[in-house]
């Protein structure tokens, strides 16, 4: 296992831009806290789960122990997320990965730390795939673990909506020949005569969305007056198609004695493809942990996290620039995707890990990493990171 090669000294007041330090981290972010008190724009951390993993790996060897009372475990985080909390913004975040063995009793004590009102999601991840091995356990296969998301202030956070993909609609299957005409001239035909042979139709559909359209009922009890209006209209000449203006929003288009709805509102651009999509929601079983055994070059067995996983985290909570901070950098994800990210940067990890951690950043430095996130970002290296010990040597 590698060592610093030079000694580092930790000296005072030191650059905040993407900063490694090798220690112990609430002594070390107590020795921060003047720099970077509400300085964080997101805190992401993956402490240890109390596993009950007696194994302390062989000396110099990355790994943990991690097996404590649950009392022990909870005394051992409330003190750091107090610093923790202290180092975010008025519009921060703070996500904390976790799986069964602590969630509850940390939900308890976030909400105690931060307030209830703090509180914005508790979010499922699929984490892994059911395997002969792990289904001889009692009960059902333990496939989640869970990220406690919380603001400084839930007032000011702010937060960058997102859209995931999905399947195509099959429902969408009219087609607008002619949009460019006024619509009292508007012509239909179906989606499937409107797409030219050798194309494949669901390509079009999403190409071509703005043309792509479907009916669907209208509530006499929950529309407004002036649409449940044009509703009666409507049936009354059914091939006429009807505009009904409203302020601030988009037209709503009724045919037939119902809406019409466009497709496009449901398509966006998600990591550059074009592609059906829908909000984000709080259950996330598309972030494949498969083959994140080799991401960023380095092996770490115990608690490495896939590198899209944080990324999502970061793109809803964080800006190009904003400063992230991950205390308990096992491997050195979080440090990884932020800077390929281009957000700030400080990540604190006591273990001999350390050593992964700096191989891995001295790659995504020299734009010699091409795993994790790397093609999603048009990640091609730049940038430097400083290393620090504390306390010094
Ligand atoms: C689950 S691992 C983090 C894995 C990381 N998210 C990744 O993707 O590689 C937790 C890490 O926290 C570190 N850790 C635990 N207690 C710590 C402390 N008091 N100070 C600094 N690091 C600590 C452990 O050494 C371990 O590497």
């Amino acid at each position: 296992m590698d060592t610093p090669r030079t000694p580092i000294r930790y000296e005072g007041p030191m650059p905040l831009d993407n900063l490694l330090i090798h220690g112990e981290n609430l002594a070390a972010l107590t020795a921060l806290m003047p720099g970077i008190e509400g300085q964080v724009r997101c805190v992401w951390i993956d402490p240890p789960y109390n596993t009950g993993n007696r194994k302390a790996p062989p000396r110099g060897q990355a790994g943990y122990h991690d097996d404590r009372s649950s009392a022990d475990w909870l005394a051992m985080m409330r003190p750091r997320l107090d610093l923790l909390r202290r180092c975010l913004r008025p519009d921060g975040s703070l996500f904390v990965q976790l799986d069964d063995n602590e969630m509850d009793a940390l939900k308890l004590l976030l909400d105690e730390l931060f307030g209830r009102d703090a509180f914005i999601s508790r979010i499922t991840v699929d984490a892994r795939a059911p395997s002969a091995f792990s289904t001889v356990n009692r009960g059902v296969f333990k496939a989640s673990e869970y990220l406690l998301w919380y603001a400084r202030d839930r007032s000011q956070l702010r937060e960058n909506p997102l859209r995931v993909p999905r399947p195509p609609d099959p429902a969408y299957r009219k087609w607008l020949v002619n949009p460019e005409d006024p619509h009292p001239a508007w012509r239909f035909t179906t989606l499937r005569k409107a797409c030219p042979p050798g194309v494949p139709l669901e390509r079009f559909q999403v190409e071509h969305a703005a043309q792509v359209c479907r009916l669907a009922s209208i509530s006499d009890t929950k529309a407004g007056r002036a649409i449940v209006e044009a509703k009666q209209r409507s049936k009354a000449d059914p091939d006429a198609v009807l505009r009904v203006d409203r302020e601030g929003q988009d037209p709503i288009w009724i045919t037939r004695g119902q809406q019409l709805l466009f497709y496009d509102r449901q398509v966006s651009r998600v990591d550059g493809a074009l592609t059906a999509s829908r909000p984000l929601t709080n259950v996330w079983t598309d972030l494949s942990w498969e083959g994140i055994a080799n991401e960023g070059g380095v092996r770490f067995k115990q608690g490495k996290k896939p590198e899209r996983l944080v990324r999502r985290c970061l793109q809803l909570a964080t800006d190009p620039g904003d400063l992230v901070l991950d205390c308990f950098l096992g491997a050195g994800t979080t440090a990884a995707v932020a800077h390929k990210m281009g957000r700030r940067w400080i990540g604190i990890e006591q273990g001999p890990q350390i050593a992964l951690v700096r191989q891995r950043l001295e790659r995504v430095v020299a734009g010699q990493d091409p795993t994790g996130i790397t093609a999603l970002e048009g990640w091609a290296g730049g940038g430097a990171f400083t290393e620090r010990q504390h306390p010094a040597r």
